[in-house]
């Protein structure tokens, strides 16, 4: 049998990669204005980065990471997320020393978590992220938020909404942990073997868990917003309030508790309503994540930021039947008649390419009526034809698809007759 392509893994072929370029495109003019600028850190990370961020006792670590040693001994793990490395390398780099604060930073790359396939779930995915590291005040959670929320709709996207929540401080945090311990201790041996163990080390992802998510205990277990201390009860209201301030609609959900460890305050999501997305409804994660810098090495360093997957965004954009203005067409086909307008072809093509144009031609071989079709295939705008007499005169043959006029135009000015027609619009 042929090798097959990796389960939770897909080409994105062209006619289809335009897309994604047409959404990178967007995302990075977003960042732009957002004055957020591009990190690219390494595809594998030590493994002890993800166990001290993203945390022991979460799933991604427990059951989802691409883990090997390398052949010199080292325990390697594919990032299955992003946060820890950017947060790892503002750390090594010492951006906590730069001039301006809050470092503000955006991502676009591959992330690895072995799980079980489904529409909107892959074991190789591409995070769009932004993080942003230095300041504690509740309008740069409402930054992140926003420029999230731009970028679907920028694409189109209506069918969407924000749910936020807040997990506190970490006194908040431990008062809370207590009651949920106190909550589910007596009842504990009806859960899974993974919630036993978190009992002890961290309870608060007994709410994450999948399957135990209908035990009646998960239902009115103690909600974090009433362990919530003063400073964080009044961040937690700042961060609504700037929302309020920008227009931006909410829910609060306090069974929002994400599935990394690393959070703080401000947690949220952005979910597709759109009929039939799929049972995987969530486009966006992120929040704060005060604290993670000096786990990781660093000076005490606020940050928050978020992820969200491009093969879900275009998921949600097919949900909801939004056709993004790409194009696949060509400026040019450079069509020949004969031996000599063959040879001439190559400088032709070429000088058409340095003024800017995209331009295809003919290479193997095909009769004038094939070269016709493919130039139609490729949706050209403009097709050259070069014969052999016409060349003995210095002309060519310019067609233009959309309205069949053909037009006899020098060599010499070939270049400037098709810009100029382009820059009119005139195809
Ligand atoms: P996360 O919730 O694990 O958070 O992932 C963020 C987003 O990545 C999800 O909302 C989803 O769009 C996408 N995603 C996750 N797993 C998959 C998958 N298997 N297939 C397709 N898409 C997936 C984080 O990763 C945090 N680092 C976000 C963050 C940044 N928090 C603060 N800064």
């Amino acid at each position: 049998m042929s090798i097959q392509i990796p389960r939770g893994t897909q080409d994105i072929l062209p006619g289809n990669v335009e897309k994604w370029q047409y959404i990178e495109a967007v995302a990075r003019d977003i960042c732009r204005r957002y004055n957020y600028k591009e990190i690219r850190t390494p595809i594998f990370e030590h493994t002890d980065l993800f166990l001290r961020s993203v945390g022991e006792t979460t799933d991604i670590v427990q059951k989802e990471m691409y883990s090997f040693e390398d052949r010199g001994g080292r325990n390697i793990t594919l990032r299955p997320e992003g946060t820890a490395a950017v947060v790892r390398s503002f750390v090594e780099n010492k951006m906590f020393g730069n001039p301006t604060q809050p470092t503000k930073l955006y991502y676009n790359g591959p992330m690895f978590r072995y799980e079980r396939p489904q529409a909107g779930r892959y074991r190789q995915f591409v995070q769009f992220g932004v993080e942003a590291l230095g300041s504690d005040d509740p309008a740069v959670d409402v930054e992140v938020i926003s420029l999230a929320l731009e970028l679907y709709r920028t694409l189109g996207l209506k069918k969407i909404k924000l749910v936020i929540n807040s997990l506190g401080d970490y006194e908040s945090r431990r008062a809370h942990r207590d009651a949920l311990t106190k909550h589910f201790s007596s009842s504990i041996s009806e859960f899974c073997m993974d919630c036993q163990s978190r009992l002890e080390k961290n309870p608060m992802r007994i709410l994450d868990c999948k399957k135990d998510r209908d035990h009646k205990l998960m239902k009115n277990s103690p909600s974090i917003l009433d362990y919530l201390n003063d400073y964080s009860k009044t961040y937690f209201d700042s961060v609504q309030q700037y929302l309020k301030d920008v227009d931006i609609e909410f829910e609060v959900d306090p069974s929002l508790v994400r599935g990394l460890d690393y959070y703080n305050h401000t947690a949220f999501e952005i979910m597709s309503d759109a009929e039939g997305f799929g049972a995987i409804t969530t486009l966006c994660g992120g929040g704060r994540y005060n604290g993670l810098v000096e786990e990781i090495g660093g000076p005490n360093t606020p940050g928050i930021g978020f992820a969200l997957s491009i093969e879900r965004l275009i998921a949600a954009l097919h949900a909801e039947g939004i056709e993004l203005p790409v194009e696949s067409m060509i400026d040019c086909y450079v069509a020949t008649l004969g031996d000599l307008a063959n040879q001439k072809s190559v400088s032709i093509v070429s000088q058409l390419r340095k003024a800017g144009l995209s331009v295809e031609k003919d290479y193997q071989g095909k009769k004038i009526k094939a070269q016709f079709k493919t130039a139609d295939r490729l949706q050209a705008k403009y097709v050259v034809v070069l014969g052999d007499e016409e060349l003995n005169r210095d002309v060519v043959n310019v067609k233009e698809m959309s309205s069949g006029e053909q037009n006899e135009v020098a060599i010499d000015s070939l270049v400037s007759h098709i810009t100029d027609k382009l820059s009119r619009g005139e195809m």
